[in-house]
């Protein structure tokens, strides 16, 4: 089986395709031919042994694939050989075989490409908690999304717009503004130029009613200061590198309120939000929502992609193709 291995910790550079042994079913397990996999900014968290988990390498990168189930286990009812499903994972999926969790799967519907099967679920179900579960977003307030550009951010233009905010999207190229305005934001602001809070308090008069920070560094506290009275700042991550130090003031005077959650855990400590979340995101993707693309390269260039994101070049989300069907994409 060929999989992109990270062979040591470090940067995208320790990860090459090699062949590995294929993986083996366990109970409650369900194989995977991987047609298409995506990328997600853990993933170079993971090879660079920064993540909140660490993972010993070698180990097959990637976090998020769809493709067609091989096998499943005597004990999984809900999948049969030949379904489509789209799932995550921690790492593993860069490769053209996965073994995952029964319940670490959703079917696919039909109509739904690969590309999109495989860049919707981390995306747009951070995006989604980010807004509406800790968000409480309202039609008509104004929505901050910092690194807007990216997946989690392009993932909450598109809901923000969707559920009828006014979108202030921060970004940092002509060409990933032009993307965004595609998407239907607002407003843009460039991350780049100097003064951040002077300019996003004049993109948002009278404050932002929420703001979503997947960035941290020096544009969190500035977009914090941009809120209105009593709103939201949500901590997705921090694709900067740099976890912000906020001086409580600001909530203070701002009557604000700071929350954050983790994709990864929220379905242990509140089951609740993730099924309301999937069920509302299912009818959206029924309706005809599909993840913004950007590039889209071969299992043998993972490396570079990986590069790409680690740059903050990658816009939208970046897609790997892999099985005889995902090799079509383009
Ligand atoms: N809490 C959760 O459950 C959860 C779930 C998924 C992801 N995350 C986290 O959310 C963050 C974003 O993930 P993602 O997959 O959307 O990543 P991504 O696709 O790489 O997007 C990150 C974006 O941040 C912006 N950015 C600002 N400063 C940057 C810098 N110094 N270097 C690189 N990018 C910078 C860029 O957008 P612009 O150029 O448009 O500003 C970039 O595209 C990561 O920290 C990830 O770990 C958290």
């Amino acid at each position: 089986v060929r999989a992109a291995l990270a062979q040591a910790w470090g940067g995208p550079d320790c990860v090459a395709v090699v062949d590995v042994a294929e993986p083996v079913v366990q109970p409650g397990q369900v194989l995977v031919g991987v047609e298409a996999a995506a990328l997600n900014y853990p993933d170079l968290l993971l090879v660079a042994n920064r993540y909140q988990i660490s993972v010993e390498a070698p180990f097959v990168v990637g976090s998020e694939f769809a493709g067609r189930v091989i096998e499943v286990s005597d004990d999984v009812v809900q999948f049969r050989p030949g379904d489509r499903v789209a799932g995550a994972t921690m790492v593993g999926a860069f490769a053209e075989r996965v073994v995952v969790g029964a319940d670490q799967l959703d079917p696919v519907p039909d109509g739904l490409d690969w590309a999109s099967a495989a860049g919707f679920g981390v995306a747009y179900r951070t995006a989604y908690h980010a807004l509406v579960s800790f968000g409480r977003i309202r039609a008509g307030s104004n929505v901050i999304v910092l690194g807007a550009g990216g997946g989690v951010g392009a993932a909450s233009v598109d809901l923000a717009v969707l559920m009828g905010a006014r979108v202030i999207a921060v970004t940092s190229t002509a060409d990933r503004a032009d993307f965004l305005r595609d998407r239907g934001a607002h407003v843009i602001v460039d991350r780049t130029e100097p003064e951040l809070a002077r300019r996003l308090k004049q993109a948002a008069p009278g404050g932002a009613a929420l703001v979503v920070d997947p960035v941290g560094g020096s544009a969190a506290e500035a977009a914090l200061r941009a809120l209105e009275w009593g709103g939201e700042f949500v901590v997705v991550g921090f694709a900067s590198g740099e976890i912000p130090r906020i001086p409580l003031n600001l909530p203070l005077i701002k009557g604000a309120r700071i929350s954050g959650f983790e994709l990864r855990t929220l379905a242990q400590h509140r089951p609740d939000l993730v099924a309301a979340a999937d069920r509302a995101l299912s009818e959206l993707v029924r309706r005809g929502l599909r993840p913004a693309i950007g590039a889209v390269h071969d299992l043998d260039h993972v490396a570079t992609a990986l590069e790409e994101l680690q740059r903050g070049e990658a816009i939208g989300k970046t897609i790997i193709r892999i099985g005889e069907e995902g090799r079509a994409l383009r």
